[in-house]
């Protein structure tokens, strides 16, 4: 390694390679940045910290671009949104080969859940509550990328939300800190693996940090206003569990924190990031955080940029504030040199991690990209995947699965769409080439009739925000009533109808908040009349967000709730439905009965005047509302199966124990049905007294465990005492001695309890 590496330097840095050949001893990372760091001018430093957006350049064009100029003048550190082998190495040539230095740059992208193999939507791959399946999507999206040229993904996207009106709850995992974390941890391995040498491994970049996830009212972009011990026991554990897992960059959010942008937030980048989490990779900005901050009210871009460096944020994504400005901020003497060294050092730290200065062009392989990007093999991993992300939401009288022999007549929006199946933030993926649900239904059946019944919306301006990029739903220009009479005519000689109804890829994502959480009106008016021909029903739910489901419950005897399930989309969802696989998929966030409910999550604290029925009647004088009942329509960690489970026997191996032992708690789970099928079992814990409020539940534990017909495992969980901890007022994570209620089930709900206590 360090030979090949002297060889690199001898080519393309000359003087470093003299001045290395001096001393016989064997080059370490720190010499060789420290001596790299020596040959830069102000300008080529700077110019490290700078992230520009390449997403217009093309193979020819680079040359000629200003893009290409200021690489080759040595002010450019990477590059993000650039696809294919062929550019990303014409444009490494013009930095190894035409810069002063000779510095290769970093290639990033926006590869979220799946490259061209695309994966559900991150929402949805929460749902599977299978860690390693997620490893596996991050590791095949890391395969998949690098064999293009990009060595850097900006993700995992761990924003904790509890608030469904935001647009980007889709591409979080929920709403829970501890499955957020573990999710967090599994994602960074995937991408990263052991070795960031493996040119079939990636930087990850945790994002955005910090709590993006909470903005006032939903709303994109918005302020963000959160207690401090809020902030480190609900919001920050993901962030921290990216950090322990060794992940390489950090993003910042666009949001405030304590009232200051998180991109210039001292506290959040150094105190919280650096001095108590040991971070030591770089902070990368989000897309022009550093000038927006002038629209914050924070100062023109001089000074934002000033902040951010100081504040400990290292690259700037588009902006270019930090190459307009800092120098004259040093010449002034707003910044100091060692504030820019330090910035660049964590750069240049990342490049040779990955092996960069041996071989700049090791992601970029032809065979790679021809042989390992959207092969059979990963796809057939995203439809299993695709199909443990799936909530059955509902199943009355066992409709679902369907028979092949039944006469099905499919109707809705996206029923036949391929464009909008891999869902928002899919960049990579060939959204046409994705597997449509008409498609994937027609490999089992060839009887199926198909309307579109309804348009996504009734008005056509709302549509075309929600189909932005491409996703166009093809808005037919027939009358709501011509297309319902279609669907109704097709619908009167079938034996099921299969509704494939919801949102469009484009109304979650970023900046798509919304304060109505219901399906369309024009696709309710569908599914309303549908009813009415008193055939079962199976609505096929496509969403990036909880929604309210408060109608579509009563109308739909069957609901299947797909998310946006990736490129493999309609052979999941057939096998789905045909019973070929059996859902296994559980909320990570909670559905609300209306709009008026968020937030709300199964963590809740109990008030001080908490509700005395569990039928949800009103009570005056106590916490709940006049005009809906306190508890979602569909809770945390719900989904059935077309199997059903008993759970019985819930036991502790010991009813009191010490900080330093552990306790085993068991509980024996049983496949009752007739069909195999698998079951997210879920341990919760209540820590009755605390010396704050504590949670009614938190998760704590979940196994996923696959269960033949008929058969029963005993499930085994152990607590620790740092199971039990908590940030307490004083922001110490403490276990605090006393009772503690756990709970198992198959959802937030569980009513299986034990009592175990921490002794003092
Ligand atoms: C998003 C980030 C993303 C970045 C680069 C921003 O608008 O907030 O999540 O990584 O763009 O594409």
């Amino acid at each position: 390694m360090i030979s090949r590496l002297f060889l690199f330097a001898s080519l393309l840095l000359p003087q470093l390679f003299v001045a290395q050949t001096k001393s016989a001893a064997p080059v370490t990372k720190s010499q060789f940045v420290e001596n790299l760091l020596n040959q830069m001018t102000i300008d080529e430093k700077i110019g490290q910290l700078n992230l520009p957006s390449a997403g217009d350049i093309v193979t020819g064009a680079a040359q000629n671009a200003d893009i290409a100029s200021k690489i080759k003048n040595g002010l450019v550190g990477g590059l993000f949104n650039i696809k294919s082998v062929a550019k990303i190495k014409e444009i490494q040539s013009i930095a190894v080969q035409k810069s002063r230095l000779k510095i290769p740059l970093l290639f990033g992208m926006d590869v979220i859940h799946g490259y061209e193999t695309t994966f559900p939507i991150p929402l949805g791959l929460s749902a599977t509550f299978n860690l390693e399946a997620i490893e596996r999507s991050a590791r095949i999206a890391a395969i998949e990328a690098s064999a293009d040229g990009i060595n850097w993904t900006f993700s995992p996207m761990v924003d904790i939300s509890r608030d469904p009106r935001w647009g980007r709850i889709s591409e979080g995992s929920g709403e829970d800190p501890y499955l957020g974390s573990k999710i967090a941890a599994a994602m960074v391995k995937g991408y990263q693996g052991s070795d960031l040498r493996d040119p079939r491994t990636i930087l990850a970049c945790v994002k955005h940090f910090a709590l993006y996830g909470a903005p006032e009212a939903g709303r994109e972009y918005n302020t963000v206003d959160m207690s401090r011990i809020r902030m480190y026991n609900d919001y920050f554990p993901p962030y921290k569990a990216a950090i322990d897992a060794g992940v390489a960059t950090v993003m910042a959010s666009f949001n405030e924190v304590d009232g200051v942008p998180a991109t210039a937030n001292k506290w959040l980048m150094t105190d919280v990031l650096r001095k108590q989490w040991g971070f030591n990779g770089f902070v990368v900005t989000d897309y022009t955080g550093i000038n927006e901050m002038t629209e914050h009210g924070i100062g023109n871009l001089q000074t934002v940029s000033a902040l951010a460096l100081k504040a400990g944020v290292q690259m700037d994504m588009v902006g270019e504030g930090f190459i307009n400005t800092l120098k004259k901020s040093l010449e002034e003497g707003k910044i100091t040199q060692n504030d820019i060294d330090q910035a660049v050092r964590l750069i240049l730290n990342a490049k040779y991690d990955l092996g960069l200065f041996e071989d700049p062009y090791k992601y970029c392989n032809e065979k790679r990209a021809k042989t390992e990007i959207f092969t059979p093999e990963h796809r057939a991993e995203a439809v299993k995947i695709a199909e443990e992300s799936f909530v059955l939401l509902k199943n009355n009288n066992q409709v679902l699965p369907l028979n092949p022999k039944q006469r099905i007549a499919l109707v809705g929006p996206l029923a036949n769409n391929a464009v909008n199946m891999a869902g928002t933030w899919s960049v990579a993926t060939k959204q046409e080439r994705s597997i449509t649900l008409i498609d994937g239904l027609r490999t089992f059946s060839s009887t199926i009739t198909y309307a579109k019944g309804s348009n996504l919306d009734h008005d056509p301006a709302f549509e075309e925000r929600a189909t932005m990029f491409g996703k166009s739903l093809n808005r037919d220009s027939r009358t709501a009533e011509e297309l319902i009479k279609e669907a109704i005519e097709i619908s009167k000689n079938a034996d099921v109808i299969v509704a494939a109804l919801g949102e469009s890829a484009e109304m979650s994502g970023e900046s798509s908040s919304r304060t109505n959480l219901e399906i369309p009106l024009a696709q309710k008016e569908l599914l309303r009349e549908l009813k009415k021909l008193n055939k079962p029903i199976v609505l096929v739910l496509f969403t990036g967000r909880p929604l309210v489901l408060t109608e579509e419950i009563e109308l739909a005897d069957t609901i299947l709730n797909v998310w946006f399930p990736g490129s493999e989309a309609g052979t999941a969802i057939a096998n789905t439905l045909f019973g070929k696989s059996n859902p296994s998929g559980k909320l990570t966030a909670t559905f609300p009965r209306n709009v008026g409910q968020v937030p709300i999550y199964y963590a809740a604290k109990n008030t001080g005047r908490p509700l005395g029925n569990k039928e949800g009647k009103f009570e005056k004088f106590k916490s709940n509302y006049l005009d809906v009942r306190n508890e979602p329509l569909f809770p945390f960690g719900y989904g059935l199966s077309y199997s059903t489970f008993e759970y019985k026997n819930i036991s502790a191996s010991k009813t009191a124990f010490k900080t330093n032992e552990e306790v085993e708690i068991r509980v024996d789970v049983k496949n009752s049905s007739k069909i195999d099928g698998s079951e997210v079992v879920q341990l919760y814990i209540r820590d009755v007294v605390g010396s704050v409020t504590r949670p009614l539940r938190e998760l704590k534990g979940f196994q996923k465990i696959a269960l033949k017909a008929g058969e029963a495992k005993t499930v085994t969980f152990k607590i620790s005492t740092e199971d039990l901890k908590f940030y307490n007022s004083d922001l110490n994570f403490v276990a605090e001695p006393g009772t503690f209620e756990v709970y198992v089930g198959g959802n937030s709900d569980a009513t299986l309890k034990v009592q175990i206590q921490l002794l003092p």
